[in-house]
């Protein structure tokens, strides 16, 4: 069963004897479909070579900050923002201790400094190096900051003596990691999201569209399935495969398409996330030929296709209703007044740029409801749509107490 397929994995191996054991996670967490970088500190690379673990994972293992040639292929900042999840597996005494006071003079460390992803980490060492109290004040605070601990067991150690301190088991690992993927935060709710471009025919060989990959609202789409949501993608032309396997897909190629498919939909449906960029205009007439290339110019008459976030929120009983603006300048501004204008709860506004937006895998957005506005740092689509999730999640929960307490909603 593929259960972390299309999860990105940053697998973390420092210099315990248990590192060993790293080989066998990496084949596991393979297994499950995840993709693996592997990162090793320099105490690691001492218990265990970088080839195993490079022949594991299928990518080259990373261990040095200052590397200019794997950091001209991916840097230490691309690893922080590739990862979904940083697991440090084994995570020794003194990593922790790094990890604790902040330090980036390693790259295992730089990259969680760096990152905005969950981390987690197996613990393995010594008991006394376990119990000592810098090591347990280090814990309490990792814990406090949301670092989550996998272990560590107890039993014989390597050394000979007893206690705490044993890296628990691979297959240990893996049960507790596949649950920081999933949440019940949505379970029960019902969510329409839509993605991709459309495309408006002008004649039998050629359309209207534009940049949109559709990446967007297939990670948002993960994301709210990932936390129990009942999600149904309605994505224009693109070439993305929709995960998890919950997710119903449903494809169209126009705005009125994607229009009717919404509306077809909307029935008990608590959260509409439109992320498609569906086009404004089509062409008011079709040609049934292709149009041939007879005089110096041509004019083109553009009709105006539904709005699809304007009608769904207009409806008795709308949904929570999540639009997106991609903007090119003035994008908050802008964004604020198409909220207020199509009625809607949230508006996502991006800046279309070379390094964000269209067709690219990281983006940078401002979330802003009626009464607040968070910025969210540029980052991967996938980390981005975990938190728009996260945030919509809050806000859907609050709007549910304050029903139950019978108080003023939205
Ligand atoms: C044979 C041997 C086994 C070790 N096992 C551990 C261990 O299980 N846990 C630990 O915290 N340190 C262990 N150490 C000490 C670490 O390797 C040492 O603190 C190192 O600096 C850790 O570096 P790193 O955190 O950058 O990987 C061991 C050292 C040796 C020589």
């Amino acid at each position: 069963m593929n259960t972390l397929y299309n999860k990105h994995i940053l697998l973390g191996i420092t210099g315990s004897i248990a590192a060993y054991k790293s080989a066998e996670l990496t084949r596991r967490l393979k297994e499950l479909g995840a993709d693996i970088r592997v990162v090793m500190t320099t105490s690691a690379t001492r218990f265990i070579t970088p080839l195993t673990l490079q022949a594991l994972s299928g990518h080259p293992v990373n261990t040095d900050l200052l590397d200019t040639d794997a950091e001209a292929a991916m840097g230490h900042i691309e690893l922080a923002r590739w990862a979904d999840l940083i697991l440090v597996a084994p995570a020794s005494a003194d990593f922790l201790a790094r990890l604790t006071a902040g330090r980036a003079n390693d790259l295992l460390s730089a990259i969680c400094l760096a990152s905005y992803s969950p981390i987690a980490v197996a613990p393995a060492m010594n008991q006394g190096m376990w119990e000592n109290k810098a090591t347990q004040d280090n814990i309490n605070t990792l814990q406090q900051r949301d670092i989550h601990f996998m272990g560590p067991g107890h039993g014989s150690q390597a050394c000979g003596e007893t206690g705490a301190g044993r890296m628990i088991e691979p297959e240990q690992i893996i049960a507790r990691t596949l649950p920081l993927f999933t949440s019940g935060a949505l379970s029960g709710k019902k969510i329409i999201i839509t993605a991709g471009p459309t495309r408006e025919a002008i004649d039998p060989v050629r359309y209207i569209s534009n940049h949109s990959s559709g990446k967007m609202g297939f990670a948002i789409a993960e994301a709210a399935a990932n936390a129990g949501a009942d999600v149904t993608l309605v994505c224009g032309p693109t070439q993305l495969t929709a995960y998890p396997d919950s997710i119903q897909r449903i494809d169209v190629i126009t705005a009125s398409q994607m229009y009717q498919s919404v509306m077809d939909n909307l029935s008990d449906c608590d959260i509409f996330i439109a992320s498609a960029a569906v086009a404004d205009y089509r062409p008011g007439l079709q040609a049934v030929n292709k149009i041939k290339k007879q005089h110096d110019e041509m004019q083109l008459r553009l009709v105006k296709t539904p709005d699809i976030l304007a009608s769904v929120a207009s409806q008795t009983d709308a949904p929570y209703t999540v639009g997106f603006a991609a903007e090119t300048e003035n994008v908050l501004e802008y964004a604020r007044k198409k909220r207020q204008k199509k009625g809607i709860d949230m508006i996502v506004a991006n800046k279309v740029g070379p390094t964000s937006g269209f067709n690219q895998d990281n983006n940078e957005l401002d979330v802003i409801w009626q009464e607040g506005h968070i910025h969210l740092n540029l980052n991967s689509k996938k980390t981005l749509a975990r938190d728009l999730i996260q945030i919509i999640t809050e806000k859907i929960n609050a709007i549910d107490t304050t029903q139950n307490t019978g108080l003023k909603t939205r």
